[in-house]
């Protein structure tokens, strides 16, 4: 029987909370498999512009290094081979989340992400919302101050009108708890307490 049309996505979702220096998000990281079926960077790519997520990359990985961004959101799919991600969220604060060719990443702002194994024909694409530009902010070397900064920049920021690999209108992000459902009023208070 053919599949064709058929669509195979899942999606897995994975909350977070803020530890340590590491902002963390509201918003879900969402994992849809098999999103763009067969892989391929120009399909990728392709994709994600169509939903809006510019400013586009395809390189053999991401970063090695434990690293968040706070200047925008990021989408991650996998254009060939698979690899594993070590990253701030779900129970117990860190999970590993492996993935394959066609998958695609939905990474909140925030949340810290590094790449912790992959195979030897890795390739990978990025994308932004609106083509906005990434920094990298490792939590190592961070400030308090800078922190704070970064948290502020992050809630600045507005949920992206397309999901970058389904083309829907982010229902897991508009559907995630408020801040004060989610617990967040604490955290947020003490960005701004006098020291
Ligand atoms: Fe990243």
């Amino acid at each position: 029987m053919s599949t064709e049309g058929v669509n195979t996505t899942s999606t897995e979702a994975y909350s977070s909370k803020p530890q340590r220096k590491i902002p963390n998000s509201r918003f879900p990281l969402l994992v849809h498999r098999d999103a763009v079926p067969g892989g391929g960077a120009e399909a990728i790519k392709k994709r994600f512009r169509e939903n809006g997520w510019s400013n586009n990359w395809d390189y053999p990985g991401v970063y090695d290094y434990a690293h968040f961004h706070s200047t925008t959101h990021e989408c991650l799919g996998c254009a060939n081979g698979w690899m594993e991600f070590h990253v701030s969220v779900g129970k117990g604060g860190w999970t590993r989340i492996k993935i394959c060719t066609g998958d695609v990443i939905v990474m909140p702002a925030g949340v810290s992400h590094q790449m912790v194994g992959q195979s030897d024909d890795i390739h990978m694409c990025g994308g932004y919302p609106d083509g906005r530009d990434w920094d990298d902010i490792q939590e190592a070397f961070l400030s308090d101050e800078d922190y704070k900064l970064a948290c502020k920049r992050i809630m600045m920021l507005p949920i992206p009108a397309r999901d970058p690999a389904t083309g829907h209108p982010m229902p897991e992000w508009h559907a995630a708890p408020s801040s004060v459902d989610g617990g967040w009023n604490e955290w947020r208070t003490r960005l701004d307490a006098r020291s």
